[in-house]
């Protein structure tokens, strides 16, 4: 039998520092540092997210190997998100890794933080039980910086069919939560008021968008307006309604998503449809994602909550993949802030 392989995985694009234990391919630590500096800011400070993750870098990586019960010395290779992020979070997970590498020896792998997003399908929890897709599948990647639907011909064979052209399904999310004084993040607390809710309170436009992209910055600014009108016939609209609000605004977002996930379905007639991201968290889509089985004769692959938002385990997952094909990176490879989907960088086999 071939020897095990067993990746490291590290997660910072953003404002979440992660490690994570995948041993071929089944998970054995996902470790998540949240950072709560951002709260009272109402958005990610990029200056204090890259001193957090100085911070919780090594208490994160010690915790997820403790976690996983191996040895530091059988880990076979260190995953890394590359890109896309913000630059000064990114630099701080380039450098453990490339450090890390460097000192047990190992080879280094770089990750797109995209791709990594929706090959968190293809994780196997600890008994080797997985769901994943057949290809080729349809990918609808929302979170708090991307929107896209991604054709997956295979394991690491991306093409972008469509993407927003503004803001993304997150941002619409947290900016319409900022607007009711929600804090920062937005998108969980509009999902728990929304169970409350009635999703036809309200009614905000859907956008009219070119072949399969979106925009979501025309349905923030009508919220605003809707917003500020009531609210000066009723100083305690908002309070009074919370709930409808929030179930018309996730309603509408849903609607738009589901828009371009239909046309993307009919055009490349392809029925296998999978959510990723933090957006795909979200009650609300992952019920209408459930009920286009039905509707639609669609196949549908719904991450667990722990794999939608930031985590390593989903960067540990791609780098396995690349591993298997010999894909490595040399020490010289840095940050990227901007990477599209389909970006592989060039790589060198290791040794
Ligand atoms: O993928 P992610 O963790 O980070 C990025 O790469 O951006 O996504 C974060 C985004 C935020 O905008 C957050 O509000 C949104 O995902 N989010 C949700 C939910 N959980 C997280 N939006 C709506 N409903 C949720 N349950
Ligand atoms: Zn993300």
């Amino acid at each position: 039998m071939s020897k095990s392989v067993i990746i490291l995985g590290i997660e910072s694009s953003c404002d979440d520092t992660s490690a994570s234990i995948i041993q071929d391919g089944k998970i054995l630590s996902n470790v998540i540092g949240n950072q709560k500096v951002h709260e009272k800011y109402g958005g990610v400070v990029p200056e204090l997210a890259s001193r957090a993750h100085l911070q919780n870098i090594i208490p994160v990586v010690h915790q997820a190997i403790k976690e996983s019960g191996i040895d530091k010395s059988e880990i076979s290779a260190v995953g890394f998100t590359r890109g896309p992020g913000l630059l000064g979070s990114l630099l701080v997970g380039v450098s453990f890794a490339k450090s890390f590498a460097l000192a047990n020896d190992i080879p280094l792998i770089d990750v797109n933080h995209m791709q990594g997003h929706i090959l968190a399908h293809f994780i196997k929890d600890k008994d080797g039980n997985g769901n994943p897709p057949q290809f080729p599948f349809l990918c609808l990647t929302v979170s708090g910086g991307h929107t896209q639907i991604v054709k997956v011909n295979d394991i690491l064979d991306f093409e972008l069919i469509g993407e927003t052209i503004d803001d993304a399904a997150g941002e619409a999310f947290d900016k319409s939560a900022k607007l009711l004084g929600l804090p920062y993040p937005g998108g969980p607390l509009i999902d728990k008021y929304a169970k409350e809710g009635n999703p036809t309170a309200f009614t905000f436009g859907i956008p009219k968008v070119d072949k399969l992209n979106y925009s979501f910055s025309g349905l923030k600014t009508s919220i605003l307006y809707f917003i500020k009108k009531q609210s000066k016939e009723n100083p305690n609209f908002i309070a009074e309604n919370r709930n409808d609000i929030c179930a018309s605004i996730q309603h509408s977002i849903i609607n738009i998503l589901m828009k371009k996930l239909v046309k993307a379905s009919e055009e490349t007639s392809i029925t296998q449809i999978a959510i990723a991201g933090g957006v795909s968290a979200n009650s609300g889509l992952r019920q209408r994602l459930t009920e286009m089985e039905k509707s639609h004769g669609w196949s549908t692959y719904i991450p667990p909550f722990s794999y939608c938002t930031d985590n390593a385990g989903m960067i540990a997952i791609t780098a396995y993949f690349k591993f298997l094909k010999n894909e490595f990176s040399d020490q010289s490879v840095t940050a990227k802030a901007r990477m599209a989907v389909q970006t592989n960088s060039i790589h060198k086999n290791f040794g």
